[in-house]
């Protein structure tokens, strides 16, 4: 019985694996077709089909600092000519094919083999990256198109007083704009000190984010004296914005605004008060001398 089963599963494997070589020998033979029809199409060596540029790539990039921006040079019938990518403003050679030959680390060549798009991968964007970079093929003569990197320094901005005195059991909304950010889509996080507030073990924590208008509002409900601290807003990893909230006691909050109503009273009342007893001493000696007289004359 087990042997039965064990020999119809051996049967079943045999099957699934013919059947694999069958699809996989299908799918070789309709490569080959298709690499058949194409070479009838383009001959070998490229004749008459010059390299050409994709031109519906996006040329003008916008790059928020830090982050990592990509140049995309899309170029048909390649043939065996070499991609480059050159900075025009020194010149400089950065990638030829897939290898970089700066020493700048942060320029990276990136293809996918058998695509026609070569790309231009610069890490962590600084402000000096910004100008014209060129898509070059090696043709006699070369072809380039130009590319314009943008660097952009999207600071956050959260809108209130550097430090907010915040009673507790209220609310806080502290609302963050990132104007300069490039694109529609931002990443906008809020920080209270070094913990991201969205891994935050409190309830009652809201973040809405309105990515179009590249805004952020955070909400805290019934602040405890524990979400004291420094509220930080970012967007796109880029500059940040803090603001430190201070979170005060109700009855500290009373206790506070009724000490500085006591000696804000104190100096207007004291030389009042000096003089009513002044004048009550005086009136007092005064009706005392009237009374003994009258009282010594009998
Ligand atoms: C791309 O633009 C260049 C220069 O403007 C032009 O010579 C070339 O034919 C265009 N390529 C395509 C595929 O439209
Ligand atoms: C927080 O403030 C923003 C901007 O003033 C406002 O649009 C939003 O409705 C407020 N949210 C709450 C929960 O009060
Ligand atoms: C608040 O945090 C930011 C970001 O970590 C830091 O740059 C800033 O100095 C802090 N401010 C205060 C008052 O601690």
């Amino acid at each position: 019985m087990l042997l039965e089963h064990f020999m119809a599963l051996l049967v079943i494997m045999g099957l699934t694996t013919t059947f694999d070589k069958h699809n996989r020998h299908k799918q070789h033979f309709a490569s080959l077709a298709t690499a058949t029809e194409l070479s009838n199409i383009i001959p070998d060596n490229y004749e008459g089909y010059d390299p050409q540029f994709d031109n519906a790539t996006e040329r003008e990039i916008i790059a928020a600092l830090g982050t990592t921006a990509r140049l995309h040079c899309r170029v048909r019938h390649l043939g065996d000519r070499a991609v480059s990518w050159i900075r025009q403003r020194d010149l400089h050679i950065l990638t030829i094919g897939i290898m970089t030959y700066t020493n700048d680390q942060r320029f990276l060549a990136r293809h996918i083999d058998n695509s026609d798009e070569w790309v231009l991968k610069v890490v962590s964007v600084q402000p000096r990256d910004a100008g014209i970079y060129e898509c070059q093929v090696s043709t006699e003569p070369k072809i380039s198109l130009a590319y314009k990197l943008m660097v952009v320094t999207s600071k956050a901005q959260i809108l209130a007083n550097r430090e907010l005195y915040i009673q507790s059991g209220s609310d806080i909304n502290l609302t963050c704009i990132a104007p300069q950010a490039p694109g529609p889509y931002t990443h906008m996080l809020w920080h209270k000190d070094t913990e991201l507030v969205s891994d935050s073990t409190r309830g009652g924590i809201r973040v809405v984010s309105e990515q179009q208008m590249k805004t952020s509002n955070l909400v805290i409900s019934r602040v405890l004296h524990t979400d004291s601290g420094n509220y930080t807003c970012s967007a796109d990893n880029s500059n940040s914005d803090s603001v430190f909230v201070h979170i005060i006691k109700s009855e500290q909050h009373a206790a506070m605004q009724h000490e500085m109503g006591v000696r804000l009273e104190v100096p207007g009342l004291w030389p009042l008060l000096l003089g009513i007893s002044l004048l009550l001493v005086l009136t007092n000696l005064h009706a005392q001398h009237h009374m003994t007289r009258p009282f010594l004359v009998a």
